[in-house]
């Protein structure tokens, strides 16, 4: 059952089917539903310090549109109906199925007509990583904390099953999709603990802690340091209420992290020094309460910190280009961990209005200017970078959901 979103297909589904036990809510009235396809917020659990909770399974499809050239107004209606069974069929919710349709700049290179909003082609973002590039037309992210309703509607979609949640399926997205890259994910206090024994790049003896929600041991999401979906939402033009999404996906290694650094290390390397120095984070961080403590002080004084304790924090780091002029957040980021390919991974999606904002803070990330610090290294004493690898990149526009299906580059049907 672990495992069953990760394997995936007929199987896991009716190992997920017989061990579940309470009926999957149907979706409401199709036209209730928030526009921007991002807009989840508001029907995600929330804990004690109101952050937002994500669902506890994943899955990422890779879509390529069968055919060649530009897709047809046929091609757009099938999309269209398969998208509105999924939402008539489940709650839009975590016992349901969350989910958003987005494209690639590859996508909108079908057309003559300019995209009517800037997406730049996914890059190399570190001079350390070779990634692949996500150059598949779409992406499909579904959510849920069920996995029997993740697994069925997959299969729907797919074409391999009539119904979804009893509702019949007229045109599965098949009919003009293929899925080229199956991508899981998972996301709750307990499931990396639960995994660790199965994957490469965690060390034997168990040492993810059992709260952690996080492969490396930390809470990540707080609510504060997070931006509003408000704020990743793009506000003109025939996009008007979507929003731009990247997405990595990272395996970790973790050895070195386990079993070099104590567990004051850990915080300097993940949050900052100061963290370590004033003991502001307890276990996972559950006491940080709705935000990391990453302040003016925490950031402004960063290379302060790196000469008199030899190391820098990530989350300092990537804050350094994670603020609007007020001070706000400008990524809202939603990642999870994985263990596709065997190995402690995550997917990292990200939202902002523009996907230069997300290239700015991976930047700072780097920290590549502070290596003129002597005990800091591109990849040493440098946040958490000596522990993750970039495997793939992608860019993609999630448009409004009145547009979600093989959308024009202006928006026009
Ligand atoms: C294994 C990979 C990663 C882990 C375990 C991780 C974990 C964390 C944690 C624990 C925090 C502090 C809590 C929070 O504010 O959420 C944080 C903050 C942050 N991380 Fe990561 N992170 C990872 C990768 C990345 C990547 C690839 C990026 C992309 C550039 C990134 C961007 C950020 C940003 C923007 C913040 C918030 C900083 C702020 O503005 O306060 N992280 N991360």
């Amino acid at each position: 059952m672990k495992l069953a979103v990760a394997t995936g297909g007929a199987t896991a589904l009716s190992a997920c089917l017989r061990a579940a036990d309470e009926p999957v809510p149907r979706g409401d009235d199709p036209e209730t539903l928030p526009d921007g396809q991002h807009r989840w917020n508001e029907f995600l659990a929330t804990d004690d310090a109101s952050n937002h909770e994500l669902p506890r399974h994943h899955l990422f499809l890779s879509l390529d549109l069968v055919t060649d050239g530009v897709p047809t107004d046929d091609d757009r209606d099938a999309v269209a109906s398969a998208m509105a069974t999924l939402d008539r069929a489940y709650e839009w919710s975590h016992a349901g199925v969350l989910s958003s349709l987005a494209y690639t700049p590859a996508y909108f290179a079908r057309f003559d007509a300019d995209l009517a909003y800037p997406l730049p082609e996914p890059r190399r973002l570190s001079p350390f990583e070779t990634p692949e590039f996500d150059t598949q037309d779409a992406l499909l992210h579904l959510a849920s904390d069920r996995s029997d309703a993740l697994l069925e509607a997959e299969q729907a979609l797919l074409g391999e099953q009539d119904q979804m949640n009893g509702i019949d399926v007229e045109t599965p997205l098949s009919d003009v999709l293929s899925v080229s890259n199956r991508r899981t994910g998972f996301m709750g206090a307990g499931m990396p603990a639960e995994r660790q024994g199965e994957v490469t790049g965690i060390p034997a003896g168990g040492p993810v802690p059992e709260e952690s929600p996080l492969f490396m041991g930390f809470k990540a999401g707080f609510r504060k340091n997070q931006a509003t979906e408000d704020a990743v939402t793009v506000d003109e033009g025939p996009f008007a209420g979507g929003t731009t999404k990247h997405l990595a996906t990272i395996r970790q290694r973790l050895d070195d992290w386990y079993e070099e650094q104590n567990f004051e290390e850990q915080v300097m390397e993940m949050f900052s020094p100061l963290h370590a120095e004033r003991g502001l984070v307890e276990g996972a961080g559950e006491n940080l309460g709705d935000f990391s403590g990453v302040d003016d002080e925490i950031v402004e004084t960063i290379r302060e910190q790196a000469r008199d304790y030899g190391r820098v924090g990530h989350a300092q780091k990537a804050a350094r280009a994670n603020r609007d002029a007020d001070g706000n957040p400008l990524l809202l980021r939603r990642h999870v961990e994985s263990t596709d390919d065997g190995e402690a991974s995550l997917h990292f999606p990200s939202l902002q209005t523009r996907i230069e904002s997300f290239d700015a803070v991976r930047e700072a990330m780097n920290g590549s200017d502070l290596t003129d610090v002597p005990t800091i290294r591109q990849r040493v004493n440098n946040g958490i970078l000596e522990y993750i690898f970039v495997k793939r990149r992608g860019n993609y526009l999630v448009p409004p959901r009145s547009v979600r299906a093989l959308p024009t580059p202006t928006g026009d049907r």
